[in-house]
């Protein structure tokens, strides 16, 4: 326990370090200044969410941080050791964007090209304080909007937090490259209770909120409002509230679908429906989901509503999905 946290402790002050002299980069860095301008950031917002900047050096951290460590910087994975046993900077050429857990404590990184290249984004690898599977990027900047907002959004990524920021969205949040966990949801959900997933508008993004949802089914309660934005198909959430404004992201957010209608609607659209074969299918592919349903109220009005999309009654539908009565959490 004690060793667990001294871990942490080191950890945390080298990434500290490495993040101060990332920012003291930027200052200096006119192609990365011109790049965060291109992509509608001000400097404050940089500033709010400690953005920086690694330049081309490949041992420009590594000098930087001489008070550390080296097997550190390795662990901590700032620092590569190739085959020839050379070290060398992970992070070269990249805006910075620091990723902090939700009591604000460093734990990682992610850089973004300015160029051409890849890949696009490159993370920390996981490391004893950072696993991918379970942050959000943006929850511990994003932790009083939430509050005052009673909502926290999810969104793909941190582009799309900083610049939902920028225009005045606080309270965004963004998985970092991965899908959507179990542990994800019960982050965002002792956040706030009131959930709204906006991916991507492309085919990818479409999968990503099917994901989550089957990441927040077991998860659910009577109590709390999980909804999915669908935005147009050409843009993410920072491409569309620089076309369309902060004040149309908002109106769109509050006509987000509820968990059930994106569940339903999407079951809907697998199958002809018109045809006994496709309900039967619609049941058959609905079971596992009606399953990971905590029993209460929400199940029950799902399940009315399946068996009427599917033409069954609640019994009949009741006998071929059996479900268990555990209560939610
Ligand atoms: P911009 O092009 O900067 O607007 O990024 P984006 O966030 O719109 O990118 P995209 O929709 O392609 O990806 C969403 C998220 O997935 C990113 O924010 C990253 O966290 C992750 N991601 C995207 N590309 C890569 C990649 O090449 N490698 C890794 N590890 N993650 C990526
Ligand atoms: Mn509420
Ligand atoms: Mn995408
Ligand atoms: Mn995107
Ligand atoms: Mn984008």
């Amino acid at each position: 326990r004690a060793q667990r946290e001294a871990v942490v402790s080191r950890h945390g002050q080298l990434l500290e370090a490495a993040n101060k002299w990332y920012r003291q980069q930027l200052r200096t860095a006119p192609a990365a200044i011109a790049y965060l301008k291109k992509r509608g950031l001000s400097g404050e917002i940089a500033a709010r969410f400690g953005l920086g900047w690694a330049g081309p050096e490949r041992q420009g951290l590594a000098a930087a941080v001489e008070d550390y460590n080296d097997q550190l910087l390795v662990e901590a994975g700032l620092v590569i050791v190739n085959d020839e046993g050379r070290r060398y900077d992970r992070f070269r050429e990249r805006v910075m964007f620091p990723i902090r857990n939700a009591r604000g404590h460093l734990i990682g990184f992610g850089g973004r090209i300015i160029g051409p290249g890849e890949p696009k984004y490159l993370n920390s690898p996981e490391t004893p304080i950072f696993s991918k599977g379970t942050e959000l990027y943006g929850l511990w900047e994003a932790r009083q909007a939430i509050r005052s907002a009673g909502m926290v959004v999810v969104v793909e990524g941190y582009m799309d937090v900083v610049a939902l920021a920028q225009l005045g969205v606080e309270c965004a949040v963004a998985t970092l490259g991965t899908a959507t966990t179990p542990v994800h949801v019960q982050k965002l959900l002792r956040a706030s209770d009131h959930v709204v997933f906006s991916f991507d508008g492309d085919k990818a993004g479409r999968r990503a909120a099917w994901r989550a949802l089957e990441a927040c089914l077991p998860l659910l309660r009577d109590d709390v409002s999980l909804r999915f934005l669908f935005l147009p198909a050409e843009h993410d959430p920072d491409s569309y509230v620089r076309e369309f404004g902060a004040e149309a992201f908002r109106a769109a957010l509050r006509e987000a679908q509820s968990l059930s209608q994106f569940m339903l609607s999407e079951l809907a659209s697998r199958h002809p429906m018109d045809e006994a074969e496709g309900r039967a299918r619609c049941v058959h592919d609905a079971r596992p989901l009606l399953q990971a349903m905590p029993a209460g109220a929400l199940r029950l009005q799902v399940q009315r509503e399946l068996a009427q999309l599917t033409r069954l009654t609640p019994e009949e539908l009741g006998q071929l999905i059996p479900l268990q009565d555990v209560p939610s959490g």
